[in-house]
């Protein structure tokens, strides 16, 4: 695909203490319609445009009384704001140690004078194009995180959405038919509240998982299974899957409670997913929590049906999902592991063995 990609309205800096020099190069630059062309006859008067205009690129004469070209180069590339702006070395001299010195300190390309036209526009062409399609693909990958984001949350956020307005729908019934009692509904708006938390909180957990600085506490991980099976219980109940804790005392540690309970619901949503495809008659999902070898390990096991071993080693991938039928996005199971690796320093292993699966998390 050609891309239309607009250099010529990029601001350009033309550093030179020779007069004529800039105006000679301002003039074959403008000629190939480039419109904002800035000047500074030292390396003051450029740090001083520097911090006025969002300049693109630079070029830079490297032979200047007081602060040469080199000094210039070296205190650009070093200041964080400027740092990837690039700098083309303009020089007369035959002096190739300068010319290394200045890619050492970050000049990326050089041209001499006598200036050619032709080779000084390909140059400024090559650098500008690059620099836009750099651009526009750090743009993509953030627009493709972002879309994953949503969808996950839109994704975790269905089940208690579900669960509220099912409460909801309820409680209306019971009222029309003059059967709603004051216990059923404080337990109802209780519950409504509970789930009402439960979707802020997915919110914070995925501002948090990718701004990565949300604090962690100490505690022990089973506290995080405890929560999944108070976020969980009304869902798991509705579909009759039995859920059974078998859990070990653990040692403190510190961690983010919010990603580890995010990882449990993706492991336990696979397996009610499974259940359901599978019509499965006695749904039941066994959470194990133990120490060996100095790890916390945490055992997520179904009577599913099982993965066959096709599937199975894929599972982890990114976007790979047998759930073509109900928009499964095949991310769980992946966002899932890099949170244990990057978060826990640990990792999730699967294992299947006739109907049944098995998650081990480990950190
Ligand atoms: N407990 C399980 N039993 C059977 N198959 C499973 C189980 N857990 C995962 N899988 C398989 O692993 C695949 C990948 O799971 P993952 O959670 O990453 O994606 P998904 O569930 O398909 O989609 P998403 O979670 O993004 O909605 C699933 O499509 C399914 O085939
Ligand atoms: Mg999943």
């Amino acid at each position: 695909m050609e891309l239309n990609l607009h250099i010529n309205d990029k601001h350009l800096l033309i550093v030179d203490d020779n007069a004529t020099n800039i105006m000679l190069m301002q003039a074959l630059i403008e000629e190939d319609g480039y419109e904002n062309i800035h000047r500074a006859s030292s390396a003051i008067e450029a740090y001083e445009i520097l911090d006025k205009t969002s300049i693109d690129m630079i070029l830079m004469d490297i032979l200047m009384p007081e602060i040469d070209g080199l000094e210039a180069t070296q205190a650009i590339k070093s200041n964080k704001k400027f740092r990837n702006i690039p700098i083309v070395m303009v020089t007369a001299t035959d002096d190739d140690s300068l010319l290394k010195k200045s890619f050492e300190f970050g000049a990326i390309d050089f041209i001499r004078k006598p200036i050619n036209q032709i080779e000084l526009l390909a140059r400024l062409k090559t650098i500008l194009v690059s620099q836009e399609k750099d651009n526009l693909l750090m743009q993509h990958s953030r627009f493709d995180a972002m879309e994953e984001i949503i969808g996950m949350l839109a994704h975790q956020w269905r089940q208690p959405l579900g669960i509220i307005s099912a409460i909801i729908g309820t409680l209306l019934t019971q009222r029309e038919l003059n059967i709603l009692n004051e216990h059923e509904l404080d337990d109802s708006l209780k519950k409504i509240a509970d789930h009402t938390n439960t979707l802020s909180g997915m919110i914070s957990t995925f501002r948090e998982f990718f701004k990565a600085d949300s604090p962690p506490t100490i505690n022990s991980p089973n506290k995080a299974v405890y929560e999944l099976e108070r976020l969980m219980s009304e869902t798991l109940k509705q579909h009759k899957i039995k859920l059974v804790l078998e859990l070990g005392e653990l040692p403190s540690v510190s961690y983010v409670q919010n990603l580890l309970v995010q990882v449990l619901s993706n492991i336990v949503s696979n397996s009610k997913e499974a259940f359901e495809k599978n019509s499965i008659d006695d749904p039941k999902i066994v959470i194990r929590t133990f120490i060996q070898k100095h790890k916390t390990n945490i055992v997520i096991e179904d009577n599913a049906g099982g993965i066959n071993k096709d599937t199975i080693n894929n599972v982890f991938e990114p976007y790979f999902t047998t759930k073509q039928e109900r928009n499964g996005k095949g991310l769980g199971l992946f966002i899932s592991k890099s949170i244990i690796m990057q978060q826990f320093n640990g990792n999730i292993y699967v294992n299947s063995k006739g109907n049944k699966s098995e998650f081990l998390i480990s950190f």
